[in-house]
């Protein structure tokens, strides 16, 4: 409950910051078309629109009223169904292959949310800043996506291997990540799978990857993965079902 309470008094805190800067900014950027940033939304959805380097300029304020006002969480909602009519019809565990049945999620903007970070990188609109995302990481305060929390729970009761897989460095931000982690609920997974020296320059498709092969030759049937970049999903041994969350702020090759 008091997690609850928290998600949305900061996202109204979201929702009024983001009021306040589409008057700020009206006045220079081009015209808002929802129209046409929805046509290009979908197309990064759909993995049509590829190594984007940031949110069209005119979109700012379309992609900041799809981030807090309501219908990303309806967007994020709707998969969770999806996943959880899978883990009903489709999945079957038994006390044979409980101890291998793996799931997988990513972690930035599935399991944690950095739209507050994001918001004053105006949705995406401003470059990727690796140290400005770093020192934000490194506080090790992103609250939950309440929607994946609940499904991540939901998994591990059901009796899934619950791996998670971070393209974010282990060196430098191990300790506030299993931190964040905890303080927003995402306890009783089986491991944190970070990038270490092992994986320092390969993209991310081929490091998660190289991590999900080790857990099935170790004899994991990986049923689920989720992630908000198709870079999570695609590659070696993605899972029998795979799927995208929303994320139109930025783009992870
Ligand atoms: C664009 O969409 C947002 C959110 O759906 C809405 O608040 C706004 O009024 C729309 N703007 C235009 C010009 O249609
Ligand atoms: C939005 O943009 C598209 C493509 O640029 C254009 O065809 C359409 O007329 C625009 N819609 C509005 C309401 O301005
Ligand atoms: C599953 O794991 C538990 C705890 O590690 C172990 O006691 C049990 O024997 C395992 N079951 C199978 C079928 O491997
Ligand atoms: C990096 O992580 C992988 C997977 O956990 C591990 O096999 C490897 O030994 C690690 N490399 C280093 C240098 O710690």
């Amino acid at each position: 409950m008091g997690i609850a309470r928290a998600w949305w008094v900061w996202l109204m805190v979201v929702a009024v910051g983001a009021l306040g800067s589409c008057r700020l900014c009206s006045s220079s950027s081009p015209t808002i078309n929802n129209s046409s940033c929805l046509s290009w939304r979908l197309a990064v959805e759909a993995n049509n629109a590829r190594a984007w380097r940031t949110v069209p300029p005119n979109c700012h304020d379309y992609v900041g009223s799809y981030m807090t006002g309501g219908q990303y969480q309806r967007d994020l909602d709707m998969v969770v169904q999806q996943i959880t009519a899978y883990i009903t019809t489709e999945v079957q565990l038994s006390n044979t292959n409980n101890n291998y049945s793996a799931w997988i999620l990513d972690v930035d903007d599935t399991c944690l949310s950095n739209v507050l970070y994001y918001r004053r990188k105006r949705f995406g609109c401003d470059p990727y800043d690796p140290t400005g995302f770093k020192s934000w990481a490194a506080k090790g305060a992103s609250p939950a996506v309440p929607a994946i929390r609940t499904l991540f729970r939901k998994l591990v009761t059901t009796g899934f291997k619950v791996f998670l897989i971070t393209g974010r460095d282990g060196d430098s931000l191990a300790h506030s990540t299993t931190q964040n982690l905890h303080t927003q609920g995402y306890t009783g997974y089986q491991r944190l799978f970070m990038r270490n020296s092992s994986y320092k320059g390969q993209s991310a498709v081929a490091f998660k990857s190289e991590i999900r092969k080790q857990l099935v030759d170790q004899g994991y049937k990986i049923w689920g993965n989720v992630g908000d970049q198709w870079s999570d999903l695609a590659g070696d041994c993605a899972g029998e079902r795979t799927f995208k969350i929303p994320n139109p702020m930025y783009f992870v090759p």
